[in-house]
């Protein structure tokens, strides 16, 4: 099973992480101005959000901070308070969030879980470039796809991370990831300008993956 401590592990020590299971949203949750983002959606749209943002207050609690409302941007981005930087996931079972403080130097974070389970199929063009496929070539055929959801995973994480600095979307394309498995942790490089990141600035993020989920973090510091 996954534990908080296995999340912890994949960012920097100044962030605090939490990890709960999904429960039906009770309405004792959200903030005002966090609930109108789920107010015509169904149940399970409403419990996912809520749980997430359940995980960012406990968060920002655990940094000794009091657990404020993290509403819903335009762009759909969790928009922190005020000094707070963070990022929020959820699979259909359970929710993560990760924060810090700026004034502790961290200045973007992201985070992804994924079930750990192979990616489908037909979402591998889209999702990895031509030499991601082809290290995959050089793993157990039964190992393949399962990699290749782990690189989706890193892709989230360096996307979300990034797009707390530059509030730039990106192709799947754009970054080419490599991943070290005995190391569990994993390089996103740039293929080409994005925004403020130049070509070839290559981004450190760490994973982790078990019988349940596979996790992705990371941390810019600055
Ligand atoms: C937004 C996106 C990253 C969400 O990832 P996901 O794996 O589908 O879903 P997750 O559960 O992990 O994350 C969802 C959370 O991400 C956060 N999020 C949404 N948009 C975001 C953004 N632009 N930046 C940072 N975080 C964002 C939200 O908190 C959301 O949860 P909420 O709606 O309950 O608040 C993804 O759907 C997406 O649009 N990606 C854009 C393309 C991309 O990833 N490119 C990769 C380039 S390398």
């Amino acid at each position: 099973m996954t534990t908080q401590g296995d999340l912890a592990a994949l960012f920097d020590w100044r962030a605090a992480v939490v990890l709960l299971p999904i429960q039906p949203d009770d309405g004792t949750v959200l903030f005002p101005a966090e609930r109108g983002a789920v107010r015509n959606v169904v149940l399970g749209r409403r419990s996912e959000f809520a749980s997430g943002r359940r995980c960012a207050h406990l968060a920002m609690e655990h940094l000794g901070r009091p657990g404020l409302a993290v509403p819903m941007g335009l762009d759909r981005a969790p928009v922190w308070p005020h000094g707070i930087v963070g990022s929020i996931t959820h699979t259909d079972t359970m929710s993560a969030a990760v924060a810090a403080l700026k004034a502790d130097g961290i200045r973007s974070l992201g985070i992804d879980l994924e079930p750990a389970l192979p990616l489908p199929e037909d979402a591998v063009d889209t999702i990895l470039r031509p030499e991601e496929r082809r290290g995959l070539a050089s793993l157990p055929k039964a190992t393949q796809l399962l990699h290749a959801r782990i690189i989706f995973c890193a892709k989230e994480a360096f996307f979300k991370c990034q797009y707390g600095i530059s509030r730039l979307m990106i192709d799947f394309h754009v970054v080419a990831i490599r991943l070290d498995l005995a190391d569990g942790s994993f390089e996103a490089a740039l293929t080409q300008d994005a925004g403020i990141f130049p070509a070839n600035q290559v981004f450190a993020g760490r994973f982790h993956l078990d019988a349940a989920l596979i996790a992705a973090g990371m941390t810019l510091e600055g």
